[in-house]
């Protein structure tokens, strides 16, 4: 499936009810693949930390990623000025139709963002802790923007107070940047991230997981079995 270009995402209407989107915040190919099983995994971020987890050069391994998710990949770029962050930018976006490119929100990244949404290259602008960056990213026509909620939390703050106000800003002035709630660490920040109104919310697998989990499904499930199986089970045979 081929996936639009900044220009061709900010014509369309598509954002307009838009369903919340999970992504999965890994770049290890067996978590991946159990998160894809599922059928609810709509894309990937990757950052320079994770992908130096796996060891694996970053273009052969978003490549790998490519072949397991159907989806938006974040690729993030590792070079700090802005006509550097290009030229890796779009080298990333030739590895794959469904790469989106990830600047940081600096200076550079900001220039760089501009000019490869500019170029229709889609864009997720990351290490975002303000509403005035968030604006920054939005204007220089970003694709998406990650605000990190659980790093906020780290330091006292309340990262979903953010993304509530991003969401907010945005809607009211027309922006088609997508929010991502990104260092999601808990069920509780997914929740919060959908009600909230962000587009999209990016999680390790052990939080995706644990989204499913709920002690009076296990109990009710058991019960069902039960009382099914003592009618419509047949008896051991004595002896
Ligand atoms: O999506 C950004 C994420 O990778 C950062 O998460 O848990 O390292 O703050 P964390």
């Amino acid at each position: 499936m081929a996936y639009p270009t900044s220009q061709e995402w900010y014509n369309s209407e598509e954002l307009e009810g838009a369903n919340v989107k999970f992504f999965l915040d890994t770049a290890n190919l067996d978590e991946l693949k159990k998160g894809a099983d599922w059928g609810i995994v709509d894309g990937v971020t990757t950052n320079p930390t994770l992908i130096a987890k796996e060891g694996r050069p970053l273009e052969d391994q978003i490549r790998l990623i490519c072949e397991i998710v159907d989806g938006d990949i974040s690729a993030e770029v590792v070079s700090t000025e802005a006509g550097q962050m290009v030229r890796e930018g779009r080298e990333l976006a030739r590895l794959h139709h469904n790469v989106v490119v990830k600047c940081p929100l600096t200076r550079d990244g900001i220039k760089a963002t501009s000019t490869l949404s500019k170029d229709g290259i889609r864009v997720n602008v990351t290490l975002c802790f303000s509403a005035a960056q968030a604006l920054l990213a939005a204007k220089a026509g970003a694709y998406i923007v990650s605000p990190f909620v659980g790093r906020l939390d780290d330091i006292g703050w309340t990262g979903m107070d953010l993304i509530k106000s991003i969401v907010n800003i945005y809607k009211i002035h027309g922006f088609k940047t997508q929010v991502l709630a990104a260092s999601v660490r808990s069920p509780t920040h997914v929740v919060d991230a959908a009600a909230a109104g962000a587009h999209i919310a990016t999680m390790p697998l052990k939080v995706l997981d644990m989204l499913f989990n709920h002690p009076l499904t296990d109990k009710g499930l058991d019960q069902f079995l039960k009382d099914w199986a003592k009618v419509f089970q047949e008896a051991p045979v004595a002896g």
